[in-house]
C-alpha cells in the first residue's frame, strides 16, 4: 500500500487506475479553466499567523453544520457520476463519510439511487437537487429524498444550463462509456476499475431511469437530461420547492452579495458559496475571494458555508477563519475514491483532518469555533479592486 501523505498523492493513484473519460470529467473547469485554477491558487495567497505558548491539549475539530453534529465542519459535495470513478461509488463514499461523522451529499446525477445509498448507509445523508422541467419527476424526487430520510436538501442554483468543459466533448463523456477502441486501449491499464464494474449492476443515473417519463435506459437518458434542466429557475420556483420540501434547505451556487441576500430572505438554513469547482461560469472569481463581500452582506442572517477549491485541512481552516461555518469537498474525496475505493475516502478525510488539527494548534487555536480573521495574514488586496 502507497504511503499517502497528502491529497495530491491520492490525485496520481486517481489518475492512473481510473479511465481518462472519467478521470478527466472529475479534473476540469470550464472553457479555458480559469476559475477552476484560481480556485486553489488563491487559497495559496492566504497565510497563517503562528503562535506560541498556548496550550494545545484537548483540541477539537467537532462543530454543528445546520445543526447537524459533524466531527470536523467538512462535507462531502454531490458529484455527479460518482459511481463511474469507482464501482458503487456513492455507496462507498456514504459509508466513508458516515463513519468519519462528516455529511455525505447524494447528487441527482448519482449512479446509485437514493434508495440504494439508504439501504447501505444508517445515518442520514443530505440530498442535492437540480431542478427539471419534469414536475412531475421533481416532486416524485424531493418526495424520494424524504422518504429516505435525507436530512436536508441540497439546491443547486448554478446549473440551468451545463458550462461546457472542452475534455468531455473529445472524450465522448457517457455512463456506461461507449466501448470505443480508444475506450478498450485505456480499460486495458485499469483493469481493476473494470473488473469491479462487471460486479456491479449499477451502472446508469440511478435517480433517473426508471423514474422518468419514458427514460429507460441510457441512449434515451443523455436526451432527456439536455432537455430537462429547468433554465427558468427563480426565486419564486426556490420558494415552491422549499414548501415542497419543508426541511433544512441548503442553497448552494451564490457567488454575489446580492444574491446572497436574496438566499437568506427565503429562510433557508445556509447558503453555499461556490462556483462548482469552476465548471460552470469560467471568468467567475474564485469562491475564496467572494466570500469576505458575502459575509459581509449576510453573516449575520443565515449560516455560510463554502466550496470550490479546497485541497487541504489548511484551506478548511482559511474558508474557517474567514467566515465560513462549513466547507464542502468535491475533487478531493473523488481524488481518494477513485485512488482506493471506500478506504481512499477514508483516507482523504483523514489528511485534511490532520492537516486542520494541526495546522489549527500551530495557529494557536484548540478548537474550530475559535478560529477567526485573526489567524490568518490575507493580502490587502486579496478581493481586488473590480469595477
Ligand atoms: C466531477 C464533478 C461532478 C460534479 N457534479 C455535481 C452535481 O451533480 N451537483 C452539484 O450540485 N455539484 C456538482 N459538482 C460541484 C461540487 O458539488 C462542488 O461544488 C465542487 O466540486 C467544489 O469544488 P472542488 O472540487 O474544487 O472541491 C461536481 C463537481 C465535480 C468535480
Amino acid at each position: 500500500m502507497p504511503v499517502i501523505t497528502n491529497i495530491d498523492d491520492l490525485k496520481r493513484l486517481h489518475r492512473k487506475r481510473t479511465p481518462k473519460m472519467f478521470y478527466d470529467y472529475c479534473e476540469s473547469g470550464s472553457w479555458t479553466e480559469q476559475t477552476f485554477r484560481e480556485n486553489t491558487t488563491d487559497f495559496d495567497q492566504i497565510r497563517l499567523r503562528q503562535r506560541v505558548a498556548v496550550d494545545m491539549e484537548g483540541r477539537s475539530t467537532a462543530t454543528q453544520m445546520i445543526g447537524q453534529d459533524v466531527a470536523m465542519p467538512v462535507a462531502l459535495a454531490p458529484v455527479g457520476l460518482t459511481g463511474m470513478q469507482r464501482a458503487d461509488g456513492e455507496i462507498k463514499a456514504a459509508k466513508a463519510a458516515e463513519k468519519f461523522g462528516v455529511p455525505f451529499t447524494l447528487s441527482t446525477m448519482s449512479i446509485c439511487s437514493i434508495e440504494d445509498v439508504a439501504e447501505h448507509t444508517t445515518n442520514p445523508f443530505w440530498f442535492q437537487l437540480y431542478v427539471m422541467r419534469d414536475q412531475e419527476f421533481l416532486k416524485n424526487i424531493i418526495q424520494r429524498a424524504k422518504d429516505a430520510g435525507c436530512s436536508a436538501l441540497v439546491l443547486t442554483l448554478d446549473l440551468q444550463i451545463l458550462g461546457q468543459r472542452h475534455k468531455d466533448l473529445k472524450n465522448g463523456l457517457s455512463a456506461p462509456p461507449k466501448l470505443t477502441p480508444a475506450v478498450l486501449a485505456d480499460l486495458a491499464t485499469k483493469w481493476t476499475w473494470g473488473l469491479e464494474m462487471l460486479g456491479t449492476k449499477r451502472r446508469g443515473f440511478g435517480n433517473i431511469i426508471g423514474h422518468a417519463k419514458d427514460v429507460d435506459d441510457p441512449s434515451s437518458l443523455f436526451k432527456w437530461t439536455a432537455e430537462q434542466f429547468d433554465p427558468r429557475l427563480d426565486w419564486g420556483k426556490i420558494e415552491a420547492i422549499k414548501e415542497m420540501w419543508g426541511g433544512p434547505l441548503i442553497l448552494k451556487g451564490v457567488m454575489e452579495p446580492e444574491d446572497a441576500i436574496m438566499a437568506a430572505k427565503t429562510g433557508c438554513d445556509a447558503i453555499v458559496v461556490s462556483n462548482h469547482g469552476g465548471r460552470q461560469l469560467d471568468g467567475a472569481l474564485s469562491s475564496i475571494r467572494m466570500l469576505p463581500a458575502i459575509m459581509d452582506a449576510v453573516g449575520d442572517q443565515v449560516e455560510v458555508h463554502l466550496d470550490s477549491g479546497i485541497r487541504s485541512g489548511q484551506d478548511v481552516l482559511k474558508a474557517l477563519a474567514m467566515g465560513a461555518k462549513g466547507t464542502f469537498i468535491g475533487r478531493a474525496f473523488i481524488h481518494g475514491l477513485g485512488a482506493m475505493g471506500e478506504q481512499g475516502v477514508t483516507k482523504a478525510l483523514e489528511v485534511i483532518h490532520k492537516e486542520l488539527d494541526i495546522s489549527m494548534a500551530l495557529c494557536g487555536r484548540k478548537s474550530v469555533e475559535d478560529l477567526d480573521r485573526d489567524v490568518v495574514l490575507v493580502p490587502e488586496d486579496f478581493t481586488g479592486r473590480w469595477a
